[in-house]
């Protein structure tokens, strides 16, 4: 069994996107920037953010974090948000969510245009990565389509499970193992008979949001377990998987934390420089 280094693998991408980001100041005259919105108090949101805004610094991207109070109202940050969309120094827009409840994340979340769509989120990129077309891809996917790829597990021909069907994780990643030419199945809170789907996985990624979920007798002996979750119990991190029981039968898995969560900020920063790039083809 090999536990998957996300945290390493993370600091790896940040410095080779430093490089990256000094050859485009070189070429452009200014770095690639990043702005990220963020509206109200929300205490794990203030980390997320502030994580962010430091992982630019170490990459050599600009960032431009914009902070409004959790009363701004709808006009307010959609003008926020079309004035980064207009601002040739931003080349990536992050709206943190969850946005308070009065505002229609929707609205504001359409005001970025698809090119600086960092998140991918839109459904331009959604609609561009099921036509397996180049655009952006949403960063958790993303991640653990990256370390699949440095610890060269390649999808091709596999039978790949993935629970969770959400817009940010479920899907895209689904999509991104189809296009990966993995035989793909997707199960949710309606699937009959689970554990026999998943024991067929040779990579199995949950992204469920409920600790602990994947047990032991839902996986095969010698899969890959890529674990998505992040859910707090009694104050610490756990992920969907239980890893103690889960670990000695896989051939790959990743912690929580140290797996896939790293990756979701390395991924940001390096869509943040892919779309800077394309801005200036
Ligand atoms: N809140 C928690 N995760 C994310 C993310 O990936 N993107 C945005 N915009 N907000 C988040």
């Amino acid at each position: 069994m090999t536990c998957i280094d996300g945290k390493r693998i993370a600091a790896d991408i940040r410095a080779e996107l430093r490089e990256k980001s000094a050859e485009f100041e070189k070429k452009y005259g200014k770095k690639p920037g990043l702005a990220v919105v963020l509206v109200g108090e929300d205490p794990a949101s203030q980390v997320y953010v502030r994580n962010k805004v430091k992982g630019c610094e170490e990459a050599g991207i600009r960032s431009f974090a914009h902070y409004l109070p959790a009363s701004a109202s709808q006009k307010e940050v959609e003008a926020l948000v079309s004035d980064l969309a207009a601002d040739e120094n931003v080349h990536g827009i992050l709206v943190q969510l969850p946005l308070p409840a009065h505002l229609d994340a929707e609205r504001i979340l359409a005001c970025i245009p698809a090119c600086k769509d960092v998140d991918g989120f839109s459904a331009e990129n959604i609609g561009r990565l099921a036509m397996h077309e180049e655009g952006t891809v949403a960063c958790t996917p993303l991640g653990v389509m990256e370390l699949l790829r440095r610890y060269q597990i390649d999808p091709c021909g596999k039978r790949a499970v993935v629970i969770g069907r959400s817009n940010i994780v479920g899907r895209p990643m689904a999509l991104l193992l189809l296009n990966a030419d993995a035989t793909v199945t997707v199960c949710h809170s309606r699937t009959k008979d689970l554990k026999s789907i998943c024991r067929e996985a040779d990579i199995l990624v949950a992204a469920i949001g409920k600790p602990h979920f994947v047990t032991a007798d839902m996986v095969k002996e010698g899969a890959v377990v890529i674990d998505v979750g992040i859910n707090r119990v009694d104050g610490k991190l756990a992920g969907d998987v239980d890893f103690d029981a889960v670990a000695s039968k896989t051939s790959y898995i990743t912690p929580v934390p140290g797996g896939v969560g790293p990756m979701t900020i390395a991924m940001l920063l390096t869509n943040t420089l892919a779309c800077a790039e394309r801005a200036m083809r």
